[in-house]
């Protein structure tokens, strides 16, 4: 074919996990003891039996026709339910929740939906990298400014400038913080003093450690005037792979996401939604096990490590690397892949993401590898 790719597609920036992908799954095939891989944050275990049961039990029946455009009314109400019951949340199942394949799409259209061509898409940076792929297909401008560190990554949000859309996500890929007191209140106050929409990103919101309960945006007085979140079966249950997920809040926000889906899409396969009700109206301890392991594998880093770090929540630890130790090296000569914070954003120079969405086994070994690899520096 002789003709130019459409400019749209000339802006999207290098998709930053399949290239780590490719480089991981490069080295794996070189000769050298077996990798340890904590690149990748895909959940090891996946949903507990009965939700399985519900995809399997309900695929024998009459599910094989297109399903309604915009998601079955059981499948809202169960997701309402979940709000009110765990994070003190009403929200009307009908017009302030909209049934997405995965939040990742969610990402890219709430930028179609929110940003004309030309206006700007405001972004904590580090931020999760596959936030800048909306914004470049609807023709938006990116704006992001750093967070710090030693301000534990909070972001000043009454010093942020005005946006067509802010998004946020706590707890935070990569930076496994989870709110910062004030933070969502501040959010608040962003949209009602720009107008701008906020966007905040849940896809962690029960991976929280320590005793933490779960938090939403949208328990913040005034959350739902400024905009939505998103919320994904992914991480919560181990349904990564099953594409399924949530927009919830703002009634227009939602109704523009179900504009897009009615001529984007035709629903969700049914069994899909059954299990997603099975996840979310039946036994809860697949949730509680996963965040225990999730704990334990962040314990053992934290013993093995020189360097202290935080970690709150999501299935990650960010941390910075010492000088002389980037990601790469930590592939090439200790055959331990992580993901390179720069790819994370400008602020993540230096940092990397090590995943815990793994085996204690592989965290083990890796935990030994990367104390050699920190030592061998340090000396
Ligand atoms: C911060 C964040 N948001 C969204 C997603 C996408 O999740 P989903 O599986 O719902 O598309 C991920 C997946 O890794 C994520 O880390």
């Amino acid at each position: 074919m002789g003709r130019p790719r459409p400019e749209r597609l000339e802006r999207l920036p290098q998709q930053y996990f399949v290239a780590l992908l490719g480089r991981v799954a490069a080295a794996a095939r070189e000769a050298g003891p077996p990798l340890v891989d904590l690149g990748r944050g895909n959940p090891e275990v996946g949903p507990p039996p009965h939700v399985v049961a519900a995809l399997r039990d309900s695929a024998d029946g009459e599910v094989h026709g297109y399903s309604p455009i915009r998601g079955l009314a059981r499948t809202k109400e169960a997701l309402a339910a979940r709000y009110r019951d765990v994070y003190g949340v009403e929200l009307d199942p009908e017009t302030e929740i909209a049934l997405v394949p995965g939040t990742k799409t969610a990402i890219v259209e709430l930028a179609l939906a929110l940003a004309d061509e030309g206006e700007t898409i405001l972004l904590p940076d580090p931020y999760y990298p596959d936030y800048p792929s909306g914004p470049a297909l609807a023709g938006a401008r990116l704006e992001t400014f750093p967070l710090h560190a030693d301000a534990g990554w909070a972001p000043d949000l009454d010093a942020a400038p005005a946006a067509a859309a802010l998004y946020l996500n706590y707890p935070s890929n990569p930076c496994a913080v989870c709110a910062p007191e004030g933070v969502f209140a501040g959010a608040v106050r962003w949209a009602e003093r720009t107008g701008g929409a906020v966007v905040h990103d849940a896809a962690y919101v029960d991976l929280v450690f320590d005793g933490r309960r779960p938090q939403s945006f949208l328990a913040t007085p005034g959350a739902k005037d400024a905009g939505v979140e998103m919320w994904s079966m992914s991480k919560t249950y181990g349904m990564a792979g099953w594409r399924i997920g949530f927009v919830a809040g703002n009634a227009e926000i939602v109704e523009r996401i179900n504009l897009l889906n009615d001529h984007n899409r035709v629903g969700i396969f049914e069994p899909l939604q059954h299990a997603a009700i099975a996840a979310l109206e039946g036994p809860q301890d697949s949730v509680a096990a996963r965040v225990a392991a999730y704990e334990r594998r962040r314990d053992t880093l934290a013993a093995a490590l020189p360097v202290p770090f935080v970690c709150e929540g999501t299935f990650y630890v960010w941390i910075e690397l010492p000088d002389g130790l980037g990601a790469e090296r930590l592939l090439e000569e200790h055959r331990v892949a992580v993901a390179p914070g720069e790819g994370f954003g400008p602020s993540g120079a230096g940092w990397a993401r090590l995943s815990l969405a793994v085996s204690d086994e592989a965290i083990a070994l890796g935990a030994e590898r990367l104390a050699q690899a920190f030592a061998a520096v340090v000396a």
